[in-house]
């Protein structure tokens, strides 16, 4: 019987391959980095071959370094950065272009156009997303109309567009799909009919013939060939990021939410077996497929978080090393009336503007580095309680807690800070690699490792719980400032 599931977890800046085994804990893990790519302000590329190479490297990585066989795999899952292009030559397997990165605001006129047109409210209905740059209908749009010959050659269907989930499974096993929940981000798939919607591939001018076939999230997909891993294994789990973290946050009921800390913050709530209309501009999207039953998400997106502190250490260069941010942020009793509006790229949920740009206001002669950085750990959590805000006008029902995860949820300054700002607990699991354990949950339940959700959901353990501990009057006034700086940032670029 194999004793593991290897997880693949390709990420906006790395690429991650992880092992765990049945109790879900990791059992070794590998990461590499790879290239980002920005070419103009406002673009953001990848190299879909980087992205292939490290991926494949970390898998053979972790097995190498653990000493595992691929005969003790059971099962390969997907999570992945959402939304970004790719379009690729079906014979060759070599990608045509550049992948266009969700981050990327490129196609923001684009979409002015086609809200002028008066087509956002079409949009938005079959496909639960707001008309925004931030998806992959317009980025491929682009790279038909800018790549020479690519429209022509991908209506003969030699060409195949993908989200990366869709690239790596063509490269590992040969089969051009992708799963509900990663179609539901492309604002191309209808998430009422469970189809692509043939009205968005013609207003976008995208060919049939170069779409995916959309699989069940949690089902054999094909076989990882030999020549990657030695044998082939079989890979059976498939879904977006933060989808998959959400699974691997055992939010199997309708009301419980996760925030996920990576390059950017999201925050998705289980929303039954319906799609969901948000009425404060949160996104409906596809959770993941089991079986015959869909589950949906209600999501807020935010498109900076831990890539602020990024931004610190390779932008202003006022730390060596992101985990370097705790200590600085803690210097100081606080941020000495900074706010910092990480909206480099934009701003995403509930605001939508892809013109807003980063701002940082109430700086005086006392400002140090210790208060930008404290403003920019802050900022992480005021954007994340702007999501929950709206969440709570959407849902009907109270939001008991939020179940925390990412790279900066390790953060305890900042889980302290998120549960003051939303006066509602949060809770960090024993395991916060929650992304690619979900991916690995959806391939183990495919392949009989695990037997059923239930079983999942019991392996899910408290490591801490942040109590709020803010007077309800200081939470308000420190929200009603962070709206004012936020309206700082809107609407800067050039159009
Ligand atoms: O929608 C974009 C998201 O999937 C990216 O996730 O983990 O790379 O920040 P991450």
């Amino acid at each position: 019987m194999p004793r593991y599931v290897l997880a693949l977890d390709q990420g906006t800046t790395s690429s991650r391959a992880i092992l765990f085994d049945r109790q879900g804990q990791v059992f070794a893990c590998a990461q590499q980095e790879f290239p980002q790519h920005f070419p103009q302000p406002g673009w953001v590329e990848h190299d879909a071959l980087d992205i292939w190479n490290s991926q494949l490297a970390c898998a053979r990585q972790v097995l190498a370094g653990s000493g595992v066989p691929a005969s003790q795999v059971a099962a390969i899952g997907i999570a992945n950065q959402r939304e970004t292009t790719v379009v690729w030559d079906r014979a060759s397997g070599d990608p045509v272009a550049r992948a266009i990165v969700w981050q990327d605001r490129r196609t923001a006129g684009a979409c002015d156009r086609l809200r002028e047109a008066g087509h956002a409210r079409q949009i938005s209905r079959s496909t639960g997303l707001e008309l925004d740059a931030y998806f992959s209908a317009t980025k491929l749009q682009w790279l038909l109309d800018n790549v020479p010959g690519a429209r022509a050659r991908a209506e003969r269907g030699e060409l195949c567009f993908g989200t990366i989930d869709s690239w790596l499974a063509f490269k590992l096993c040969g089969r051009h799909v992708t799963d509900v929940s990663n179609a539901s981000r492309t604002m191309l798939y209808n998430i009422h009919t469970m189809r692509w919607d043939p009205f968005l591939l013609d207003l976008f001018g995208v060919p049939a013939a170069m779409l995916p076939e959309v699989v069940r999230s949690s089902d054999r997909v094909g076989m990882a060939m030999e020549e990657w891993f030695g044998r082939p294994i079989p890979l059976s789990g498939i879904a977006g990021d933060q989808q998959a973290a959400t699974f691997g946050q055992a939010c199997y009921d309708k009301g419980m939410v996760k925030n996920t800390y990576g390059t950017g913050c999201f925050m998705l709530m289980h929303a039954g077996y319906v799609p969901p209309v948000s009425r404060n501009r949160l996104l409906a999207t596809i959770g993941w497929k089991i079986d015959g039953r869909t589950d949906y998400l209600l999501e807020g997106s935010v498109f900076m978080g831990g890539a602020t502190v990024q931004w610190l250490r390779d932008g202003l260069g006022i730390i060596k090393e992101s985990s370097e941010v705790e200590a600085l942020a803690t210097s100081v009793p606080d941020s000495g009336g900074v706010m910092l509006v990480p909206a480099f790229v934009g701003l995403g949920a509930p605001h939508w503007d892809p013109y807003a740009r980063g701002t940082i206001v109430g700086m005086t002669r006392g400002t140090t580095a210790a208060h930008v950085a404290r403003a920019a750990v802050e900022a992480i959590a005021y954007q994340s309680a702007e999501l929950l805000a709206a969440m709570q006008k959407d849902a009907a029902c109270p939001v008991m807690e939020v179940r925390a995860d990412g790279g900066a949820a390790r953060n305890d300054l900042l889980m302290q800070f998120q549960a003051d700002l939303l006066g509602v607990p949060v809770v960090r699991p024993l395991v916060t690699e929650t992304t690619a354990l979900g991916a690995a949950y959806l391939a183990g339940l495919a392949e009989g490792f695990w037997a059923s959700r239930e079983e999942i959901g019991a392996l899910w353990k408290v490591e801490r719980r942040f109590e709020p501990e803010m007077a309800s009057d200081l939470r308000a006034a420190l929200r009603a400032r962070w709206a004012r700086a936020v309206e700082h940032a809107k609407g800067w670029a050039e159009h």
